[in-house]
């Protein structure tokens, strides 16, 4: 039986994951689960975000559903000991450097997004953001400038085996929907940029079925609200894929709809919504769980071998939304609870 991680974590992610449970449980699966405090919650409970226990379980999982770390309590802690160093440290500890983000306007949301409906109706994109490198995870520190004046600084790297790795990824990915990839990054200012160009026209060699194409991340993000119809599956680094990643959600109508899988190279995921913690709704119970009630849909499929439930599961969420089961954010006045209620009724 497969064993599920399951990481609650801080403010909604409480919320939203009991709602995926409870569409796990429905489906009637051998799933085994076991529950492990994360971020500001586990630093309140064990005074680290990311505790051995739980660091341990997500090892042993097959896979891991995640919720949501970020406490505005945590702010001030130093760096290694707030919260989204739980998210952070998992996906390196467990080399999970693909993440995939994949936004479709829901038929119903057309009025949701904050685009024209004309505009968000073609949308039917996937993100592929590289989860391991970048600004990220490179030196970083303050230090003083013989000005004497306070410096902060991160640096920015990437090598080439991390490029031509999430360059396959996202190749891949083309290839199992319409074929076309395009590069995103900044390569007319960054050396980082540059090498990664060099390296995805590299791997191009390998995918003559993929129409590659490259976009500086100024035009990507004026492109996406233009006409985001034009993008299959667009690559790009840690931070543009994060930044991007948020502004998709909104052309489809909510960052509460946008699932992710952030995978190894063995298939091995993280499962998580795009959104974080969420601090400004927390225990009002009106978040939307929609996001990762499509995580656990992505887990069935990419980790657990059970398409069939995945789709049953993304299948569910649509009807559920067709037949106008909306939360706050998308304009309705479901609460989480009665959300996850309609997407339960729409299983069958
Ligand atoms: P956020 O995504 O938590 O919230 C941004 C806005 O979107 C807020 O107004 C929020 O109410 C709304 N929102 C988010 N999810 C929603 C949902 N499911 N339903 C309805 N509305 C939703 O981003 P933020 O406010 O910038 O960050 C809050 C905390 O979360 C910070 O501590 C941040 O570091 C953390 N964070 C964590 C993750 C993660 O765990 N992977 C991701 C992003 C942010
Ligand atoms: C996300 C979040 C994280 C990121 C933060 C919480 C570290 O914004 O998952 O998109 O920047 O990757
Ligand atoms: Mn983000």
């Amino acid at each position: 039986m497969p064993l599920v991680a399951l990481l609650p974590g801080d403010g909604i992610g409480p919320e939203v994951i009991a709602e995926a449970r409870r569409v796990l449980d429905a489906l009637g699966l051998d799933i085994a689960f076991e529950e492990a405090p994360v971020g500001g919650a586990a630093y309140h409970a064990a005074g680290h975000p990311l505790p051995p226990a739980t660091l341990d379980l997500a090892k042993r999982a097959d896979a891991i559903l995640f919720g949501a770390v970020g406490d505005p309590r945590c702010d001030g802690l130093e760096r290694a000991l707030r919260p989204e160093q739980a998210i952070l440290g998992l996906r390196k500890e467990l080399t999970l450097f693909a993440n995939l983000r994949p936004a479709k306007l829901f038929p119903g949301l057309e009025d949701a997004s904050a685009l024209r409906a004309e505009v968000a109706g073609a949308i039917d994109l996937l993100i592929v953001r590289e989860l391991n490198g970048d600004v990220y995870f490179g030196e970083k520190g303050m230090r003083t400038t013989p000005a004497g004046l306070r410096q902060g600084y991160d640096v920015m790297s990437y090598d080439e085996a991390e490029v031509r790795r999430i360059a396959v990824a996202g190749f891949e990915a083309a290839r199992r929907r319409r074929g076309k990839l395009c590069s995103v990054d900044k390569a007319n200012v960054l050396e980082t940029s540059q090498l990664w160009r060099d390296v995805v026209i590299e791997t191009a060699n390998d995918y003559a079925d993929v129409a590659l194409t490259h976009m500086y991340v100024d035009n990507a993000a004026m492109q996406l609200v233009r006409h985001p119809g034009q993008f299959d599956v667009i690559v790009t680094g840690n931070l543009f894929g994060d930044i991007l990643s948020d502004q998709a959600s909104m052309c489809v109508g909510s960052i509460g709809l946008l699932p992710s899988a952030s995978l190894d190279a063995n298939g091995k995921g993280l499962y998580e919504p795009i959104h974080g913690s969420a601090p400004d709704i927390a225990g009002q119970g009106k978040a939307n769980p929609c996001a990762t009630i499509l995580s656990a849909a992505m887990m069935l499929r990419h980790s657990l071998g059970l398409p069939d439930a995945a789709d049953r599961v993304e299948a569910a969420v649509a009807r559920a939304i067709a037949a106008g089961a909306h939360t706050a954010d998308l304009g309705g006045g479901l609460a989480t609870r009665a959300m996850g209620d309609a997407v339960l009724e729409h299983l069958a």
